[in-house]
């Protein structure tokens, strides 16, 4: 495995690369979900590339940049494990130097939901996406359907910017008791890291109403809504019932929808997410 950190190292180890080349972007402090996404990427690429880069362009000013968990040696010894070809793991500077100045903003899908609750989230997400597409120019990029609106506005800004890349979003990787994975997890005390199940069981709950053959977006969310009231230490920011595509609200479920949630679970900021059907 070659771990790179500068352009021209990585333009180099670029080039000996077989095709198939699977991308799988992440922010390090790895976890199993990370891990699975490496793994698809293993088994559908010939080349697998790792970048591990805390992107500050997705943080608001009042979010966890400075103590977002970082742990590089461990992720390399893990992306080792699973038989990685490259690791890029570029400064700040690299990707943002000073006089920075061109961005990648989606006009309509990274507005509701995350897009409302973090302005300029996405605007941070797809101008580090379309970077690292551009720098490492995979076949494949892999995601993960937790982050369910990255995975709406990367679809989106691939088909707009005509990419040559396929975009593959892996399932959500969930701890035993259902909890999805997530590096802010390890934010969580003891008696929180009870109560975030809460999500997940919440999103299972209204997975089970539909299959009872509910299909009113408001019945459902507000089954949702009386599970959260149960849990003390839970605080919903939002619940939605949207068009997995648009993000648009739905009323009804005629097709499929996502149901995907933020909540707060003590000073941590959670989301989960469900396909339905
Ligand atoms: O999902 C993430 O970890 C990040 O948003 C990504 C895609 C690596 C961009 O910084």
């Amino acid at each position: 495995m070659k771990v790179t950190t500068s352009f021209l190292e990585l333009r180099e180890a670029r080039e000996s690369l077989k095709a198939t080349v699977g991308l799988v972007p992440t922010m390090g402090f790895l976890h199993e979900g990370h891990l699975s996404l490496v793994r698809a990427a293993r088994q559908e690429c010939s080349s697998v590339v790792v970048t591990i880069f805390v992107n500050p362009a997705q943080f608001g000013p009042a979010e966890d940049l400075s103590r977002y968990p970082r742990d590089l040696e461990r992720d390399l010894s893990l992306l080792k494990k699973e038989n990685v070809d490259l690791v890029w793991a570029p400064p700040t500077e690299t990707l943002y130097p000073a006089d920075f100045q061109t961005w990648v903003d989606l006009e309509k899908v990274s507005k509701p939901l995350e897009g409302a609750m973090r302005p300029g989230h996405f605007k941070g997400v797809a101008t580090i996406v379309a970077k690292l597409f551009n720098a490492i120019q995979p076949q494949k990029a892999f995601f993960g359907q937790k982050d369910a609106q990255q995975a709406a506005v990367i679809r989106q800004m691939v088909k707009d910017l005509n990419y040559p890349i396929e975009v593959i979003i892996c399932p959500i990787a969930r701890e035993g008791d259902g909890l999805a994975m997530s590096s802010r997890n390890v934010y969580l005390q003891p008696a929180e890291r009870q109560a975030a199940t809460v999500l997940s069981r919440a999103l299972f709950a209204i997975r089970q109403a539909f299959e009872d053959g509910e299909r009113d977006a408001g019945q459902l969310k507000q089954i949702m809504q009386t599970i959260f009231n149960q849990e003390p230490l839970a605080r919903v920011q939002y619940i939605s019932c949207a068009d997995p595509v648009t993000l648009q609200e739905l009323e009804s479920i005629e097709n499929q929808a996502l149901f995907s949630v933020a909540v707060f679970i003590g000073n941590t900021r959670l989301i989960d997410n469900m396909l339905v059907p």
